[in-house]
């Protein structure tokens, strides 16, 4: 067993993993963090994406030991500290940009993860930047409305460019 401090939406935690643990099962099993989504298991669906130092990663496939002291957003992580909705998670609701809502998660985290390096990206752009994330639902044109949607409402309140995570103050937790 390993112990691994892992700062999750903002919060410190110490943790003692299993060397082979995959972060997935971290944030699921031990932290009840279930809105990351297990699909494929296997690193094809994007359904477990989280963000890790901004970039968008696949939590399956992430050894829990290889976060620590990293940081780590989930989709828990990313309304406003007020429990406003994010403007990325607004724009998808207001567009359809779900249906079952089982890719929604992480569909959102890579969307914020593209918009905060792309704050006024093109189709090609989001196709590219959402293209580990597979919906099996709603055909894609309602979640790349979406995404220009959350990129023009990111722009118009001036946090084009902003990584994406809490935006209270980084406190500990035993
Ligand atoms: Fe991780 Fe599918 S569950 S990519
Ligand atoms: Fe059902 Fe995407 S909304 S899988």
């Amino acid at each position: 067993m390993q112990p691994v401090r892992l700062c999750v939406n903002g919060v410190e935690h110490d943790l003692v993993v299993h060397p082979l643990e995959t972060l997935l099962r971290t944030l699921r099993d031990t932290m009840g963090l279930t809105g990351t989504k297990e699909g494929c298991g296997t690193g094809y669906c994007g359904a477990c994406t989280v963000l890790l130092d901004g970039d968008a990663v696949n939590a399956c496939l992430l050894l829990t030991v290889d976060a620590d002291r990293k940081e780590l957003v989930t989709i828990e992580g990313l309304a406003d500290a007020d429990g406003g909705l994010h403007p990325v998670q607004a724009a998808f609701v207001e567009n359809s940009g779900l249906q079952c809502g089982y890719c929604t998660p992480g569909m959102i985290l890579s969307a914020a993860s593209l918009l905060a390096a792309t704050p006024d990206p093109t189709d090609d752009a989001i196709r590219a930047g959402l293209s580990g994330n597979l919906c099996r639902c709603t055909g894609y044109q309602s979640i790349a409305a979406s995404v220009h949607d959350a990129a023009q409402r990111l722009r118009d309140a001036g946090r084009s460019g902003e990584r994406p995570g809490p935006r209270a103050s980084i406190r500990s937790r035993a």
